[in-house]
């Protein structure tokens, strides 16, 4: 018999993939009205074992209870039916249809008795539903149309929409902005008021410390411990998760910038976002950050200089030489490269195998004196990949859909690598990255700079763009607000300038 509180137990559950064991003997269990954390490095198994609770995968062994029930969902349409519903890690939407056709995909409301739908039901029911909410998105809107953050919203509401007393939110908030993540934990704690249990998933350490009242935490597949979450610290959480003592977030700056200035930017304005008349240059060996609110243009300047997005106005003047980078493809060949942050939307061939995406961007590279493509130096680069990234795989011929979230992320930053590109655009570069793989990646940016090659990177954590560039640049509005040294800069000096032009 279970306590009443435990609203949901797992017991001892296992589940295998081929080459993988993914989940070995897990156990949680999660009380009404609660916030319950899953925490653990990339491919511990967390998504994998919500995957269990929520019917994708079929768990080998092991035991689930909802209320005192035990249960096995075979579909994740038995899940939502029974009561659990999960927001995942991956957006999976229709993006040309409406708003509500995605909310309520599956279960349309009829017309009584015809089997037509009512789309007029549909809509007072999604209104309906965000209204209650706080959410302000036209139901009609077309998916495509709206900026990513507001797609995991409408995705929050349709689990939210089941009804359900149990929720899943696998990294929810690795797209959202920072009054979005707000949003969302007023709506979390309203369903622990209504005696829901939450699961929550992040490798956000603060987000966790704040919204969570336990913590469980795995490790390759394994459980580790379970914990209050107020009796817990930001160093402990790291220890249980990595195994061992994390002294340094950061690796140490062991060289100097010199004075050779490798590009220049001048007066970069945007066709169709704020960006303007932004002018900055960048040295040799120099890491230069990008700081701002989301929407302060940060990404914006990235896509103007690497041609991804349209420029109304702007020079670039590499080594003295102006150049255009009208398209990607003309920037890869003048040496750039750019990491987007929608990295599993914009940059994964979810069939393909690790090896394929890895050496995808930097095939010339592979031609062998036959001028075929040598498989056994794609194979060392990959293998190159794999190592310095630390990316968990059983194979390189493994698709890479079938790695984990974070390791996909891995994976596309190692293909950028291998591109030993000049000039490295950076957007995000550790979003969803756990923070044992985050040092990694920044002693890899470091050892480039180190090179003589140059970085620029945006990111929304100030502490890693303190801790790694040289310099910050400051965005406001669409504007350059000014720029700082990171070695004697503050936090408060970067948010005042973020604030200049708002
Ligand atoms: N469909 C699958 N086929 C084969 N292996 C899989 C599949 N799904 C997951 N795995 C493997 O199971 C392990 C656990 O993956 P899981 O996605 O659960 O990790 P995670 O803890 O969610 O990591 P992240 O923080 O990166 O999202 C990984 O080694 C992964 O490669
Ligand atoms: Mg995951």
């Amino acid at each position: 018999m279970q306590e009443p509180t435990q609203l949901l137990v797992m017991e001892k559950v296992s589940k295998s993939f081929p080459g993988v064991k993914a989940l070995d003997n897990v156990s949680l269990t999660v009380k009404a009205g609660t916030v319950h954390a899953l925490m653990g490095e990339n491919g511990a198994g967390k998504s994998t074992l919500m995957k269990c609770l929520f019917g994708i995968y079929a768990k080998d062994d092991g035991h689930i209870y909802l209320e005192g029930k035990e249960i096995d969902f075979k579909s994740s349409r038995e899940a939502l039916d029974n009561g659990v519903a999960m927001v995942h890690q991956e957006l999976n939407q229709a993006l040309k249809r409406s708003v509500m056709d995605n909310i309520w995909l599956g279960r349309y409301p009829k017309i009584k008795g015809l089997p037509i739908v009512s789309e007029k039901q549909m809509y007072t029911d999604t209104k309906k539903v965000f209204e209650e909410l706080g959410i302000n998105v036209n139901p009609k809107t077309i998916m495509s149309t709206m900026p990513v953050s507001q797609r995991q919203m409408v995705e929050i509401a349709k689990a939210v929409s089941f009804n359900a007393k149990v929720l899943v939110f696998d990294e929810p908030t690795s797209s959202l902005t920072e009054k979005e993540v707000d949003h969302l934990f007023r709506i979390i704690n309203m369903l622990k008021a209504r005696g829901c249990g939450i699961i929550y998933i992040s490798h956000k350490m603060e987000e966790i410390l704040r919204i969570s009242d336990e913590v469980t935490i795995m490790r390759d597949g394994q459980y580790v411990a379970t914990k209050a979450a107020q009796d817990l610290t930001m160093n402990e959480i790291i220890k249980l998760m990595v195994g061992r003592e994390l002294t340094n977030r950061f690796p140490p700056k062991e060289y100097q910038v010199g004075n050779e200035v490798v590009l220049k930017v001048e007066n970069m304005t945007a066709m169709y976002s704020a960006l303007q008349n932004v002018s900055f240059s960048l040295k040799k060996g120099e890491i230069v950050g990008i700081a701002g609110l989301d929407g302060s243009g940060r990404t914006e300047l990235l896509e103007n200089i690497f041609g991804s997005a349209n420029r109304k106005e702007g020079k670039l003047i590499l080594r003295g030489k102006e150049i255009h980078n009208r398209t990607p493809k003309e920037s890869i060949s003048n040496g750039f490269a750019m990491v987007t942050e929608e990295r599993r939307a914009t940059g994964i061939f979810s069939i393909m195998s690790i090896r394929d995406n890895t050496v995808i961007s930097s095939l010339k590279k592979y031609l062998n004196h036959h001028a075929y493509l040598s498989n056994k130096a794609m194979a060392k680069g990959t293998d190159w990949s794999i190592k310095a990234m630390h990316i968990k795989t059983p194979s390189q011929s493994t698709k890479i859909r079938a790695l984990s979230g974070g390791n996909q992320q891995k994976v596309i930053f190692g293909r950028w690598m291998l591109t030993q590109p000049e000039i490295f655009l950076l957007d995000e570069p550790t979003r969803g990255i756990d923070v044992g793989a985050k040092y990694e990646i920044y002693q890899l940016i470091m050892d480039m700079a180190k090179n003589g090659k140059s970085v620029m990177m945006v990111s929304s954590e100030m502490p890693e763009l303190l801790g790694v560039c040289d310099r910050i640049l400051v965005m406001s509005g669409g504007r350059l607000a000014g720029e700082v040294d990171a070695k004697t800069a503050t936090q408060e000096e970067i948010m005042t300038l973020a604030a200049k032009y708002v």
